[in-house]
């Protein structure tokens, strides 16, 4: 059979995509679909029919990660694996991650019922928690599996709000199994991830495919002040020590210092004030920071920069600092070849492809560690993503697709 005149079906992968923004949908067209929630559970029972369906054997490892095997003709050759996630943030959209997961499934759809024995076999994987915006860190299924935490650290991991543990969330979901959550279990040759692109570069430059040759550090770091709490009336504006006005200064430091550095990019993101109350000085702040860049010594000395500013505010301001590196990883150079790989197989099928990076993280960052990996990008309407309204034209998701699949094919008839 000629691989190269092979197609997806674009109405198949358009309808899964719109069942699966049914799950945790939000008025506004997003979706709320925690790692460990409820929402996850229905997500992940029904991917786990689909991969039945698509005549595959399916594992669940310790940390919940999904994987959907068909088998090659050659099963001692390493397999192509490819996946991404089907958590959302809180709220997200319908097609971070989840598109990813899907057009694996679309692929494998395509390859049963063309009844293609591949030489290798062929994995489609759902990682768990890649979003950490409930359970942080980022990435947190796809990095124990390439050996960066443990599972027990991984199982520890409180909410957002600190009530619940990440473990007992997801035994309680059901999805705590019990295969060894370790690529060390797997033989992988090459592994791919399809994604939005999550940014406006492709659509800037009117351009359908996007090759990133990888994906920035990502450092995350916590900031903790102590204050002094007190009846906002009767104290005087002079000598209070307000823990959210010295977070609010080291805010546009963190600003200042990425733009004064360029080439990478710094955020706080989440913060946490206490009592949290209008009429009270606020005495204990957390907040975070989110620091990014293709050099990683880069990242470093912005953290350090900034650091310096914030013992200066927090000596001034009269609130005591504690800082904490919470998670770190290195920016990902892709493998050339299978970089390469996709953007001639977007090419051959009358595509237009580019050469970029990727400012967001993917599980590919961890996977990519432990063997070759790339990316395959497709628009997103005005660059818009961690949004509800985040989105992606079909035609774009089924080229997106489509590249998948002939990069898929090939890999996996390499011998
Ligand atoms: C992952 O979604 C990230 O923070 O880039
Ligand atoms: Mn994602
Ligand atoms: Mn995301």
């Amino acid at each position: 059979m000629d691989f190269n005149n092979l197609r997806i079906n674009g109405k198949r992968l358009r309808e899964t995509i719109e069942t699966s923004a049914g799950i945790g949908a939000t008025p506004n067209k997003g979706l709320i679909r925690c790692a460990a929630t409820p929402e996850d559970k229905i997500g992940r029972d029904l991917l786990l029919k689909w991969y039945k369906e698509a005549g595959c054997e399916v594992t669940i490892d310790e940390m919940g990660n999904m994987f959907a095997v068909r088998p090659g003709k050659n099963r001692e050759l390493g397999a192509v694996l490819t996946g991404s996630h089907f958590d959302t943030q809180k709220p997200g959209g319908r097609f971070d991650g989840i598109l990813g997961v899907l057009g694996a499934l679309e692929v494998m759809r395509t390859i049963q019922e063309n009844n293609i024995e591949l030489e290798r076999d062929f994995i489609i994987t759902n990682w768990t928690n890649e979003e950490g915006g409930w359970f942080a860190p980022a990435c947190m299924g796809s990095g124990v599996w390439a050996g960066n935490h443990s599972k027990e650290w991984a199982y520890e991991r409180k909410d957002r709000d600190g009530k619940t543990v990440f473990g007992e969330e997801l035994e309680k979901i059901g999805y705590k199994g019990t295969f060894p959550c370790s690529y060390k279990e797997w033989n992988i040759y090459a592994a791919y991830e399809l994604h939005i692109e999550q940014g406006p570069q492709l659509e800037q430059a009117g351009i359908q495919i996007g090759a990133p040759k990888g994906i920035l550090c990502l450092h995350w770091y916590d900031v903790y002040l102590e204050g002094t709490a007190n009846q906002v009336g009767p104290t005087p504006m002079v000598g209070r020590n307000d823990a959210l006005l010295a977070a609010s200064e080291m805010n546009i430091v963190v600003n200042k210092v990425a733009h004064q550095m360029g080439n990478m990019v710094g955020t706080v993101g989440e913060i946490q004030n206490y009592p949290n109350s209008r009429n009270i000085i606020p005495s204990k702040v957390h907040f975070t920071v989110d620091i990014r860049s293709w050099d990683d010594e880069h990242a470093v000395k912005a953290w350090k920069m900034m650091k310096k500013e914030f013992e200066v505010i927090a000596e001034r301001r009269g609130c005591p600092i504690r800082t904490e590196e919470f998670w770190k990883v290195a920016h990902a150079p892709f493998d050339q070849e299978l970089n390469d790989r996709v953007v001639e197989s977007a090419e051959a099928l009358g595509l237009s492809a580019m050469k970029m990076y990727s400012g967001a993280g993917h599980d590919m960052s961890e996977v990519n560690q432990v063997t070759r990996g790339a990316m395959i990008f497709v628009p997103s309407i005005d660059g818009r993503s961690h949004v509800e309204v985040e989105e992606t034209p079909y035609e774009d998701c089924e080229n997106g697709v489509n590249v998948l699949l002939q990069c898929v094919l090939k890999t996996a008839d390499e011998v």
